[in-house]
């Protein structure tokens, strides 16, 4: 088959079954986070990316979970079950396993348990969950557990499988921003996966695809499912033009994509990073790179923000704000601005503190400098790729 027809062969409905060439830590020992540098194989994939592209992943759920399930159902595996838009009946196991998300339970599952509880306290326990004024009780509960938990709570209220699996959601795949440019590596995709983990209600839980990329795949082995996920976010296509790039935790990764594409490529423009982690001993990621294209020139700039060295936070905007001189001439002579990373609070903070340099150091009215950030974000000299 031809690369072009190849090239057409794999998205998201028909994924590509890559295979995972690296799983390797990025954090060192004693860090509170574990951050994975994974290498996904996708040469002979016709599968092509840009630099900014996510890769989108279909995971599957842990075996356990699925077994745990299944015994609280009673049931083999074995049961044929229907899920919507599947035309072909599939079995319990793999619907469990791989095409329905266990997590996310919502008030009607708890009206279907209502409804079969054949145990009195545990159908009373129901109806309060259930009653008009326990809207918000009702929403903590749900939001501590996942569907083990409430078949385990309500055991006398048993489903069958057709029943429960009516009450799931698909399976969807998650996205990551690739770290590595296609320049460099154009049969691997590298991505900087933030795993998690952690506990409610007593229980040990964990991000569904987040490990499956870091436990449940065997390097050089298990087919992973994926996808590019072509984005706007993107380096200037006049490689001479100058990029700020604001990248704290797994927001680090299509910085690195950048850099690498624009070492590889000896871009004229200059680049400075704003890195942030919590600890500097364990929790800078890729230290060793970024030294290396500091050395080189590839990367004009760093500055790194370690939340935890020291009593009170210090966050990437905090470093903005410190250097807002050397911000603002970079901004003014036509800049690229990058953001990378969490969309909750970071993004929005770095946004502030965006406004706030170009206010204080153009001396401009509040208005004109939103005017202003507008007319970057027009000229695409503002691009966000937050989540
Ligand atoms: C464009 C884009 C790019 C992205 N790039 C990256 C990237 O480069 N690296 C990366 O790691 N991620 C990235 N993400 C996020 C990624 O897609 C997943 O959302 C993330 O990895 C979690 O997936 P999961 O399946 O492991 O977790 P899920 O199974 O989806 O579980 C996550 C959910 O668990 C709950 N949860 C998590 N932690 C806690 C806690 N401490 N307490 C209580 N509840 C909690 C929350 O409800 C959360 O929504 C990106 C997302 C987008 C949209
Ligand atoms: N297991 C853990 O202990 C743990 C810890 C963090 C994250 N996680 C998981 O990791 C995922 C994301 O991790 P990540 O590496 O991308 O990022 P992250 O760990 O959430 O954050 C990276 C850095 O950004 C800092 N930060 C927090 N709030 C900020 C703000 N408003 N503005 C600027 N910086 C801010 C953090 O500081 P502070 O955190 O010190 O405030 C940290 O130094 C989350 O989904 C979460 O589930 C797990």
């Amino acid at each position: 088959m031809s690369e072009t027809a190849l090239a057409s062969a794999y998205n998201k409905d028909n994924p590509f079954p890559a295979v995972v060439v690296e799983n390797r830590m990025l954090n060192a020992q004693g860090s509170a986070k574990e951050t994975r540098h994974i290498v996904v194989g996708i040469a002979g994939s016709g599968l092509h990316y840009k630099s900014g592209d996510s890769l989108g992943v279909f995971p599957t759920n842990r075996q356990a979970d699925v077994e745990e399930i299944l015994g609280l159902l009673g049931a083999t595996g074995d049961e044929s079950v229907t899920l919507a838009r599947t035309p072909a009946p599939v079995s319990l196991r793999e619907a469990l396993t791989s095409r329905l998300a266990l997590a996310g339970p919502t008030r009607r599952i708890v009206e279907t348990l209502a409804a079969k509880a054949t145990d009195a306290g545990e159908a009373a326990r129901l109806a309060g969950l259930l009653a008009p004024e326990s809207k918000e009780v009702l929403a903590a509960f749900l939001d501590e557990r996942e569907f083990i938990d409430l078949l385990a709570e309500f055991p006398s209220a048993r489903l069958q499988a057709q029943e429960l699996v009516d009450h799931l959601r698909r399976l969807m795949p998650r996205l990551y921003s690739i770290a590595s440019s296609p320049k460099v590596h154009p049969h691997e995709v590298h991505l900087t996966v933030a795993v998690v983990r952690y506990l409610t209600n007593g229980r040990e839980r964990v991000g569904v695809c987040t490990t499956f990329l870091a436990d449940r795949v065997s390097v050089g082995s298990t087919p992973t499912p994926v996808f590019v996920s072509h984005s706007h976010f993107g380096l200037p296509e006049d490689s001479a033009r100058d990029v700020i790039m604001v990248g704290p935790g797994t927001g680090i990764a299509p910085f690195r994509a950048f850099v690498q594409e624009r070492a590889a490529t000896a871009a004229a423009g200059r680049s400075w990073l704003f890195f942030g982690d919590q600890k500097r001993a364990t929790d800078f990621l890729y230290h060793e790179e970024w030294i290396q294209w500091l050395k080189d020139g590839s990367l004009t700039r760093m500055d790194t923000a370690f939340s935890r060295d020291q009593l009170n936070k210090i966050y990437v905007q905090d470093r903005m704000r410190e250097n807002a001189a050397e911000l603002w001439a970079w901004i003014k002579a036509g800049a690229y601005f990058y953001v990378c990373g969490d969309a909750k609070r970071m993004a929005k903070d770095v946004d502030v503190a965006l406004h706030d340099v170009i206010a204080g150091q153009g001396g401009l009215a509040p208005e004109a400098a939103a005017d202003y950030v507008k007319a970057m974000k027009k000229e695409k000299r503002y691009q966000r790729d937050v989540y």
